[in-house]
């Protein structure tokens, strides 16, 4: 199918990586709704040159609701949604001590909850249609687990489980799936990081804040979200996707040793890292 009749729907399309995605997908001639949870009006935003536009639209994945909303608007605008890229998020960071059940509930609300609900919206429809592409945004932190961020990789870690037995599932439907994992990327997520409420009286403190600083230090050098707009492009351009790609070389080097070194040798790397 042509570029230009091709629809995608993108997940937190108003900041960041979403936001890149789905500029390119528009300047290459799809059809892009990007959502986000503060749209005053609808906003239409055309290409410079083809046929393509980014249209955003109201949507909380935190909310059945909504969900459902947004997936109607689309169809009944478009005949098909070719591709949901599942890229809303966000971090809680705060030791394992320090976080409630309800702070963990509200990081697996958006991060895992929030792909549970856009897939169970989208799938009906891409088995009707016969064809359909589900990139999920994962992390490095979805393979390596990093401390006091340990609710939002256990969120990425499910999510990775979730799209691992997907994949296989949609595959006889014609429907393919596949990961994305990006590294420290400079975007809003630095800023709208969340501390469990626990963390501003904590005996963890200084390794907490210490350990935060560093993450912060690193997202915010980071490189733009280009690389990950690459792995998004290569998995569309893909006849046969693969499962994941980890963006940018160094992380792909540091999850290839995750597989080859023993355990307790990649637990005193990350801890000499972040503690
Ligand atoms: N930046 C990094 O270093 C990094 C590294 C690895 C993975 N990631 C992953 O990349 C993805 C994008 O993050 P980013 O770095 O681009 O962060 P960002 O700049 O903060 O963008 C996050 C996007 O998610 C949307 N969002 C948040 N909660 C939402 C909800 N409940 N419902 C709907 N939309 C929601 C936001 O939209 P509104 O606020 O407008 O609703 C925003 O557009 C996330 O899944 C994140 O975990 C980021």
């Amino acid at each position: 199918m042509n570029n230009n009749l091709k629809v995608v729907l993108i997940t937190g399309a108003s900041s960041g990586i979403g936001q890149a995605i789905a500029n390119t997908l528009m300047e290459k001639g799809y059809r892009v709704y990007g959502t986000s949870r503060n749209i005053k009006e609808e906003n239409i935003i055309k290409a410079k040159s083809g046929s393509g536009f980014l249209k955003m639209i109201p949507l909380d994945v935190r909310s059945d609701e909504s969900v459902k909303a947004a997936v109607e608007y689309i169809l009944q605008k478009e005949i098909t949604i070719d591709i949901l890229i599942n890229n809303a998020g966000f971090g809680i960071a705060g030791s394992v001590e320090d976080t409630s059940p309800e702070e963990a509930l509200s990081q697996f609300d958006t991060n895992f909850f929030g792909v549970l609900r856009m897939c169970r919206a989208v799938l009906p429809k891409m088995r009707e249609q016969k064809q359909g592409l589900i990139i999920n945004i994962s992390s490095v932190a979805g393979l390596i687990s990093i401390p006091f961020q340990s609710m939002y990789c256990a969120s990425k870690y499910a999510l990775e489980a979730m799209t691992e037995a997907l994949r296989i599932e949609a595959k006889p439907f014609g429907i393919k799936v596949s990961l994305v994992e990006p590294g420290d990327t400079k975007t809003g997520f630095t800023q709208m990081r969340q501390y469990t409420a626990a963390s501003y009286n904590s005996a963890y403190n200084l390794a907490f804040l210490k350990s935060i600083k560093k993450m912060e230090k690193d997202e915010q050098n980071g490189p733009t979200p280009k690389l990950i707009v690459d792995a998004v492009l290569k998995i569309m351009n893909s006849k046969n996707p693969p499962i994941r790609i980890v963006a940018g070389f160094s992380y792909k080097t540091l999850v290839f040793l995750k597989r080859i070194l023993p355990s307790r040798f990649v637990e005193f790397v990350v801890s000499r890292i972040y503690s």
